[in-house]
């Protein structure tokens, strides 16, 4: 039972260098004292960094001005159809119209591929049911699913059928292949990505024809009925992942593909820093670079053993709903939210009360499912179970983190200036033992049902280390300010039905989806880092703080208005951005893309004003 001791010694900050060095640089102040709270300079800048993204994702207010946007951002023509889709997308008020750069990066490294060879790869996931890949197939105007489908995916293949068939009349012939699992699979290497071109310049001279190839049903092979035991994936379920797959994408010289972080029982300070001011996530958009993070190989179950995962390191074009950084799959929206699996719906009996009344507890109910633990200890090192640990005080061996607390300073007055002497407020960082964290700050965050995914003697450890809680209703989350969000084997099928919601999304996360542009962190939710070094210190900020520690008074306000706006701005923003319709937009903007990028003539088709008239 040594490891795990070591492993969740990471609870106890090592803070010194994080702190002083990069508060130092930030307040250019002493590097014990600071005038203001991190988290307060957060909200400040993702205030206009939302600003920002807002006022350039939805500047065209017609569909000439959208088709400027695109040839200006992209550089190329928007695909053909370009009109039915601003028409479906502004019929339904999209707020988001022009900035859909994460269907952009997605697809530029498949411009490296011809389209016939994007079909063949296409047809060769397919052919065999072994890759677990499900197809879909669109021709003349419908869709269907092609492929065996097994009967636990079929909701997801219906659902799928379902969602495209609403916008189906406007793509042209193909193929699709979706991929079945949670996890993410296609782990194309830095060293094929970084040069794989960008399409070819544009020559502003040709105009393009708004319309997709005629023969397309005929290039596309059908999938035939004979399955294929032609294999192009490997099979690494239950494997560790991180430096054959999950660092694959990073240059050759990053800290990913060079160092191993071996005492993991050490907070790699080095990893967390670039994204990270004192122990609080800083900048959500990098803490999802990890190739300067290689401690992460033992820090998720995805990376660690992952309970599924045929996988390859070539291009293969698969549709997923979600991807760990660097991954080459192609992100849809999830058909889980878009059936509402998960579904924000407060009732009589689980009312979405104010937030001012609800229950100040952070809370979290779920099942050890983001990876495999078959006896070598690996759930050790999963973030779940991390953060349970960490929240509930479980063996941390008196672990400390770090959390600004409060402290007036006397200011003399200024006869020159005419001031009277004041008090300052200054935060100053002290350790605090989890102990006491737990002992004032309300959390209910367990696991239900039983322990799975584990074998032999590590279910009996998991059981003996955490117990279990009573499930309960999926609706009762809403009588909680603070919600944690926690991966699972893939994406967290309940972060969009928390955002709807009065509550406070608490999100820690490595796998990214495709609303990861449109939501900005510490505007709309609460980033945590995977570590969990920085829990305590982010919630006692809203909830407040007030105790003894060696002796000592400690005291930090809460902040309760903070924890209002952020839950508030979120919720209205998810009302605007991260409805079903929403969904559809981009699965529809996306699939018109990847209509020409299989297109025979994809250099030669999209959509021009003059198409229309
Ligand atoms: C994946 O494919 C294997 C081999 O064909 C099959 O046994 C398994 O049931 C499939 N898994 C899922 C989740 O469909
Ligand atoms: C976060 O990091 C990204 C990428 O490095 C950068 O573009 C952005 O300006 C940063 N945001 C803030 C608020 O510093
Ligand atoms: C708040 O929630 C906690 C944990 O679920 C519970 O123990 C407590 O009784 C609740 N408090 C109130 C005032 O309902």
């Amino acid at each position: 039972m040594q490891a795990w001791r070591r492993c969740w010694a990471l609870a106890g900050l090592v803070w010194a260098c994080l702190c002083s060095l990069r508060l130092l640089i930030w307040m250019g102040q002493s590097k014990h004292h600071v005038t203001y709270h991190p988290i307060d300079l957060f909200m400040y800048e993702a205030a206009s960094t939302h600003q920002s993204y807002a006022q350039q994702a939805s500047a065209s207010h017609t569909l000439e001005q959208a088709v400027a946007n695109y040839l200006t951002r992209y550089k190329n023509h928007p695909p053909p159809n370009f009109d039915a889709w601003y028409r479906y997308a502004s019929e339904r008020h999209s707020m988001i119209v022009d900035d859909f750069d994460s269907i952009h990066r997605d697809l530029l490294p498949y411009f490296a591929l011809s389209p016939k060879e994007i079909r063949d790869r296409t047809q060769r996931l397919l052919q065999t049911p072994w890759h677990n890949a499900t197809g879909i197939t669109i021709r003349d105007g419908k869709s269907a699913i092609s492929t065996h489908v097994n009967d636990d995916h079929r909701w997801m293949m219906n659902g799928l059928v379902e969602m495209i068939g609403k916008f189906s009349e406007w793509l042209p012939d193909m193929e699709i292949a979706f991929n079945i699992h949670d996890e993410c699979r296609i782990a194309a290497p830095w060293e094929e990505l970084h040069t794989m071109r960008s399409p070819a310049p544009l020559d502003t001279n040709v105009v393009p024809r708004n319309q997709y190839s005629r023969n397309r049903a005929e290039q596309w092979q059908t999938v035939s009925t004979e399955q294929s035991s032609d294999i192009v994936m490997t099979d690494l379920s239950w494997e560790p992942i991180f430096h054959s797959h999950g660092n694959a994408h990073c240059p050759a010289n990053s800290a990913a593909r060079t160092q191993r972080h071996w005492d993991r029982g050490q907070l790699c300070t080095d990893c967390a820093a670039p994204h990270s001011i004192g122990n609080f996530l800083a900048n959500w958009t990098d803490a999802s670079d990890i190739c300067n993070q290689p401690d992460m190989a033992d820090l998720h179950g995805f990376y660690m053993a992952p309970s599924a995962f045929k996988t390859t390191h070539q291009l293969l074009p698969l549709f997923s709903q979600s991807k760990a950084p660097g991954f080459s799959d192609i992100v849809y929206p999830s058909v889980w939210n878009w059936l509402d699996k998960a579904k924000y719906a407060p009732n009589d009996e689980y009312p979405d009360v104010p937030y001012a009344n609800k229950n100040g507890t952070l809370f979290w109910r779920g099942v050890t499912s983001e990876g495999m633990s078959p006896d070598r200890g690996q759930w050790e090192g999963m973030s779940r179970q991390r953060f349970l640990h960490v929240l509930n005080n479980i063996n941390l061996n008196g672990a400390t983190q770090a959390v600004p607390i409060q402290y007036d300073v006397e200011v003399p007055p200024d006869p020159i200036k005419h001031l009277p002497a004041t008090t300052r407020q200054r935060y100053v960082y002290k350790k605090v033992p989890i102990s006491t964290f737990t002992s004032l700050i309300p959390t209910d965050v367990h696991f239900v049902h039983k322990f799975l995914r584990c074998w032999d003697i590590d279910c009996p450890h998991q059981a003996a280390e955490f117990g279990l809680a009573e499930p309960t209703d999926f609706q009762a989350h809403w009588q909680y300010k603070y919600l944690l969000d926690l991966d699972g084997a893939g994406f967290s099928g309940r972060f969009l039905p928390f955002m709807h919601s009065h509550s406070l999304p608490f999100k820690a996360a490595l796998f990214r989806e495709w609303w990861d542009d449109r939501l900005t962190a510490w505007k709309h939710f609460v980033p945590l880092d995977l570590r969990a070094h920085g829990v305590w210190a982010t919630l006692a900020y809203f909830t407040g703080l007030e105790g003894q520690v060696d002796g000592h008074r400690v005291k930090l306000e809460p902040h309760l208005h903070q924890g209002e706006l952020i839950a508030g701005a979120g919720r209205e923003w998810a009302q605007k951005v991260l409805r079903k319709e929403d969904m559809e937009i981009y699965f529809f903007r996306l699939l018109l893309e990847w209509g020409r990028l299989t297109d025979d003539l994809r250099d030669e088709i999209g959509f021009t004003v003059s198409a229309s008239a």
